[in-house]
């Protein structure tokens, strides 16, 4: 008898205090919601629906087979959502710019048709808002280089389309920038980091207030745009390299390098970079937090769940409504109210804002739009015409014409 009611009360005590950080969370994130920097919904939407939000089963209040939709986005108390403008590397060289547009176009449009749930913004502010207002607050985040096809004006264009952050590469070099296979067997350095363009391309980010996304790109990537940017880099959906050494994940000597820059790491929930296994759960995916936390600082993490963009996720986290059951476990972590509070919220508000103020210095020292163009001969592609690159300015094609005049009249004579 005694022996049973020992047995109860244990039971309870585990059970209450389950229940406890599990309440603890929803009450923190009751006002810190959480800030995830990395979600491709916008992929699905083209996938599903090539976009058409008008259809009926395309109610982002029912859609039932994504990670994401509103109810779950609510249960999550997902504050802030980064929705990337993703377009595979199939489309560089051809069709990236119109593809990446219609991404864009299809965030804007969320906003619009959900006007309770979703709020597009582009400042720390404009989050801030949101929050009041009990809305999503949806930003945009290009994913690859390979979108603005080497040009700073569709980087200029874009981010006056509301994108705020540009993920250097996606999983393919571009003419200024390697991407992180090439620390694998499967491809060869070929810029060795950032060619000069590249390092000109980061600092327009900052002069315009783009954060810079150093996900997917190559260690060497990663530390010349560390070297380069005036404003803290982020990590928009990587994890730790030491706890699982993917090449996806970001190594020590860069945790350092975004401690001491004061960046953030918001870290990815796929299974392959949590565990490098087709299997993975939600407190391996804690212990990527633990040391993202140890070696950058607590100041330095945050959350890039990479949800509808992967083909798996861990056990407990299974979609977007999870989060707090993430932030419980790392309550049970003895993590602390404020280092919780920075993680979901407050280090990309940072952050952010370090970016916005770094946009104002730049002005206030009236450095000018970057307008040289990438050299033509570092240009891929085959059906590109060369306007503005020939030195007959308007009629490029009587270049040839007006050289081979000169070596008729020598032949003649
Ligand atoms: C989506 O479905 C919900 C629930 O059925 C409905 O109330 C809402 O009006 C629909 N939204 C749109 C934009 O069609
Ligand atoms: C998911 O939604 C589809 C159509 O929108 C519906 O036919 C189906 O029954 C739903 N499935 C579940 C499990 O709710
Ligand atoms: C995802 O979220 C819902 C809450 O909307 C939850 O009830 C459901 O079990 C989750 N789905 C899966 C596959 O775990
Ligand atoms: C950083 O850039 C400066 C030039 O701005 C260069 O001298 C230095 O070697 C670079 N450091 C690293 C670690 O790349
Ligand atoms: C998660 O997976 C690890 C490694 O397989 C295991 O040791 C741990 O017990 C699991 N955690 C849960 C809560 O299942
Ligand atoms: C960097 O590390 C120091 C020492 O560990 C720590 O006090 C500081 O908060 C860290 N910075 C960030 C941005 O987390
Ligand atoms: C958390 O703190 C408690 C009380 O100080 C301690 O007993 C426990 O071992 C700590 N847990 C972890 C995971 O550090
Ligand atoms: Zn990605």
């Amino acid at each position: 008898m005694l022996l049973k009611a020992a047995c109860l009360l244990l039971s309870c005590l585990l059970l209450c205090s389950a229940d406890q950080y599990q309440q603890e969370a929803e009450r923190i994130m009751r006002t810190s919601p959480v800030i995830d920097g990395h979600n491709d919904l916008p992929w699905q939407l083209l996938k599903k629906f090539n976009n058409q939000l008008s259809l009926k089963s395309a109610n982002l209040t029912t859609l039932n087979d994504t990670h994401t939709n509103i109810p779950k986005l609510r249960l999550g108390h997902v504050g802030a959502q980064f929705w990337a403008a993703y377009v595979p590397c199939e489309t560089q060289n051809k069709d990236a710019v119109k593809r990446t547009l219609e991404q864009i176009d299809v965030i804007h449009r969320m906003c619009h048709h959900y006007p309770d749930d979703f709020e597009c913004v582009t400042s720390s502010a404009g989050i801030q808002n949101a929050f009041t207002n009990g809305r999503v607050a949806s930003l945009i985040g290009v994913e690859g280089g390979h979108s603005i096809d080497s040009s700073m004006a569709v980087l200029r264009t874009f981010y006056q389309l509301g994108v705020r952050y540009m993920t250097l590469t996606h999983s393919c070099n571009t003419p200024w920038a390697d991407n992180w296979l090439v620390d694998t067997p499967e491809e060869e350095p070929v810029h060795n980091g950032l060619t000069e363009f590249g390092k000109r391309l980061v600092r327009e980010m900052n002069r315009l207030g783009m954060m810079v996304d150093l996900a997917h790109v190559s260690v060497k990537t990663m530390k010349d745009a560390l070297n380069v940017s005036r404003a803290p880099v982020i990590f928009s959906h990587s994890s730790a390299y030491a706890i699982c050494k993917h090449r996806r994940n970001v190594p020590d000597d860069v945790l350092r390098e975004v401690n001491k820059t004061r960046g953030l790491v918001m870290v990815n929930f796929y299974n392959t970079y949590v565990s490098c296994s087709s299997k993975a759960n939600l407190t391996q995916v804690a212990d990527h937090m633990d040391y993202v936390k140890h070696v950058a600082g607590p100041e330095a993490v945050g959350f890039g769940g990479d949800y509808d963009g992967v083909p798996s996720v861990p056990d407990g986290l299974e979609n977007v409504s999870k989060y707090p059951d993430l932030v419980a476990e790392l309550l049970r972590r003895n993590w602390t109210e404020k280092e919780v509070r920075d993680a979901l919220t407050n280090n990309l508000l940072r952050v952010f804002e370090s970016v916005e103020q770094v946009r104002d210095a730049m002005a206030h020292e009236k450095i000018v739009p970057d307008d040289g163009p990438i050299d033509f001969k570092n240009l891929e592609g085959t059906c590109r015409t060369d306007y503005g690159y020939s030195s007959n300015g308007d009629h490029p094609k009587l270049l040839p014409a007006v050289l081979t005049l000169p070596v008729l009249l020598v032949l003649r004579w």
